[in-house]
C-alpha cells in the first residue's frame, strides 16, 4: 500500500482497529461531579444542577481496546446544563487514537500493540516511524522506499542557513529549533493542502527528514563550526551524529556503539501517547494550521523542564551534587517538604511501578559507557552511584520513585558527547515521528473540532466601570 493511500481522505479513522464503541450506561465513577465538586481551595459545595443533584447522570461509556472506559461528556451541557472540571486535563481522553498505549499501573507502552522492548529489539527507527505513521510494520519493499523518501528531503533548503546567522551564537538551541521549524512554513505554506493525503505525506516526510539536520545546525552554530550536510548514505542515527560531530577537515565515522544506543532512544522517544507536547501537536492542528508551525508549537512545550527539558535537568542535578559525598544532603533536600527541590529524571506522572522505557534503556546505557570507556567520567560516575542509592531508599521505593527515561537519555547523551543543551533538541528529533503520526491521525478524524476548552469562571460578576479620580489602589495581580 502506499503512504498516499494510508492516508487517504475518504478513509474512516481506525479502519485496521477496532473502534471504541458507545453504549449508554449510568455513570459509575466514585469520582465527585465536577459540576458538585465545588471550587478548588474552598469547602465543596453542591451545585443545583438538574439531573446532577440527584446522582450523577447518565451518560454514554465508551470502550477502549485496552484500558478503562471513558465517560463521553459531550452531552453534559445540553443535557445537565453543566460542563465538567478536570485542569491539566489529566482525567480526559481528548481524542481517539489508535497509535500508542501507555498502561502506567503496570509499565507498559505499546506502539501500534507492539512493546516497546521488542520494537527496540528488532526494529530500525525509520521502520518504527513507518509504524507509527501507518499502524502496521513496513514490508521489505515499503521500508526500501520510505528509507528513499525521507532521504530525499533531509537537506534544508541554503536560505534557511542565513536563518541561523540571525541568532546569537549562545542562544539555547531550542529556541534556534522553535524559530527555525517555524521559518520552515515559510518555504512549504503555498501548495499544502491539508486535507489533501499526498501534502500531508510530503509534509510528514519532510518534517521527519529534516529535523536531524535543523537540529545538527543548531548545534554546530552554537559551535561556530561550519555546517555539516546530511550524507544520505548513512542510516538515520548515525546521520544525525555525523552532522553533529563531523568537521571538513578529518574524517569521522560514529562508534557502532553509539550509533546503536541512540538508534535505540530514538525510538524509544518516539511517541508518548497524549503527552504536553503532542498535545500541544494536536490543538494548534486543530485550528487547520499548517504542521510545520504546529511542531515549532510541539518544540516550544517539550522545552519545558517538567517535559523533554528533563533529561537537560537531570545532567544539571549532576552538576550540581557535584560528587558522591554529596548525595545523602541533596537526598534530604528531596525529601524535605518544605524545600521545592526535586531529584530530577526520578519519578514520573504516568508510570507508577516503573518507567518500561527506563528498563530498555538502563542496560544500554551502561554497555555504552562500558564500550566507550567512560565509566570513570566523574559525572557519569556520580550518576551510577545516585542510581543505586536512590533505588535503596526507602522514600524512593515507598512512593515507586524509579529513574525515569529522562535519567538514562540524559546520560547516554553525555556519553555521546552533547552538552545538555542538546539533549532535548535531539529529543524534539524522535519526537517529530510521533507528533506527525498524531497530526495525521487527528486530520484524517471527523470529530475533530477545533480545541476549545472551558474555564471555571472565578473573576468579578458585572459591575460598573468607576472614573480614574473614582479608584482605589490596588496591588498589580502581574508582577
Ligand atoms: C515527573 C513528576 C512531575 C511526576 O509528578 P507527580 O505524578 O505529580 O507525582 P507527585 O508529585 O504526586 O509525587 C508523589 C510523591 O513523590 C514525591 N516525588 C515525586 N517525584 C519526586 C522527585 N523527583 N524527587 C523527590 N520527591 C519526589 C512527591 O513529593 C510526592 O511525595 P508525597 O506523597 O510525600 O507528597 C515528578 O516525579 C517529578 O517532578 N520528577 C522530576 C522531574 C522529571 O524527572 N521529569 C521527567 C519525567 S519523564
Amino acid at each position: 500500500m502506499s503512504p498516499t493511500a494510508s492516508l487517504d481522505r475518504a478513509a474512516p479513522p481506525h479502519t485496521k482497529h477496532s473502534t471504541p464503541t458507545a453504549h449508554t450506561a449510568a455513570a459509575t465513577s466514585n469520582r465527585p461531579s465536577a459540576a458538585g465538586g465545588g471550587t478548588p481551595g474552598q469547602s465543596p459545595v453542591r451545585a443545583r444542577v438538574p439531573g446532577v443533584e440527584r446522582g450523577l447522570p447518565s451518560l454514554p461509556v465508551l470502550h477502549p481496546t485496552i484500558g478503562a472506559p471513558i465517560v463521553d461528556i459531550r452531552t453534559l451541557p445540553r443535557e445537565q446544563g453543566c460542563y465538567a472540571y478536570d485542569p491539566a486535563l489529566g482525567e480526559t481522553a481528548i481524542c481517539r487514537s489508535a497509535i500508542t498505549h501507555v498502561d502506567g499501573d503496570n509499565g507498559v507502552l505499546l506502539y501500534r500493540g507492539y512493546p516497546i522492548d521488542a520494537v527496540v529489539e528488532h526494529c530500525s527507527f525509520l521502520e518504527t516511524a513507518w509504524l507509527l505513521l501507518n499502524g502496521e510494520l513496513p514490508d521489505a519493499a515499503q521500508l526500501a522506499q520510505f528509507t528513499r523518501d525521507i532521504s530525499r528531503h533531509t537537506m534544508v533548503n541554503e536560505q534557511v542557513h542565513a536563518i541561523y546567522r540571525g541568532f546569537r551564537r549562545d542562544a539555547h538551541p531550542m529556541a534556534v529549533m522553535c524559530g527555525v521549524v517555524g521559518a520552515v512554513a515559510a518555504f512549504y505554506h503555498d501548495g499544502l493542502d491539508i486535507f489533501d493525503a499526498r501534502d500531508r505525506v510530503i509534509a510528514s516526510h519532510r518534517l521527519i527528514a529534516k529535523m536531524p539536520t535543523i537540529a545538527a545546525m543548531a548545534y554546530k552554530y552554537s559551535q561556530g563550526q561550519p555546517f555539516a550536510y546530511p550524507n544520505n548514505e548513512l542510516g538515520y542515527a548515525a546521520n544525525l551524529l555525523n552532522m553533529l560531530f563531523s568537521v571538513p577537515c578529518e574524517p569521522y565515522s560514529a562508534p557502532a556503539v553509539a550509533v546503536k544506543a541512540l538508534e535505540a532512544l530514538l525510538i524509544i522517544q518516539a511517541d508518548h501517547e497524549q503527552n504536553a507536547s503532542t498535545s500541544a501537536m494536536r490543538l494548534v492542528g486543530s485550528t487547520r494550521a499548517n504542521p510545520y508551525v504546529c511542531t515549532a508549537a510541539a518544540i516550544a512545550a517539550l522545552w519545558g523542564p517538567l517535559h523533554g527539558g528533563a533529561n537537560e535537568a537531570v545532567l544539571r542535578t549532576l552538576e550540581e551534587i557535584g560528587t558522591a559525598d554529596r548525595i545523602p544532603e541533596m537526598l534530604r533536600r528531596a525529601k524535605d517538604k518544605n524545600d521545592p527541590y526535586r531529584l530530577m529524571g526520578f519519578g514520573h506522572r504516568v508510570y507508577k511501578s516503573y518507567d518500561p522505557r527506563a528498563k530498555v534503556l538502563r542496560p544500554l546505557c551502561h554497555q555504552l559507557l562500558q564500550a566507550l570507556g567512560q565509566r570513570d567520567d566523574p559525572l557519569l560516575r556520580l550518576a551510577i552511584e545516585l542510581e543505586r542509592v536512590v533505588l535503596e531508599d526507602d522514600y524512593f521505593i515507598e512512593r515507586k520513585l524509579y529513574p525515569n527515561v529522562d535519567f538514562y537519555s540524559g546520560i547516554i547523551y553525555r556519553a555521546l558527547g552533547l552538552p545538555p543543551v542538546m539533549f532535548t533538541p535531539v529529543f524534539a528529533v524522535a519526537r517529530t515521528v510521533g507528533w506527525v503520526a498524531h497530526w495525521n491521525e487527528m486530520i484524517t478524524d471527523p470529530e475533530t473540532r477545533i480545541f476549545r476548552p472551558r474555564q471555571l469562571y472565578q473573576g468579578p460578576t458585572e459591575r460598573p466601570l468607576p472614573a480614574i479620580a473614582e479608584r482605589r489602589s490596588y496591588p498589580p495581580l502581574v508582577g
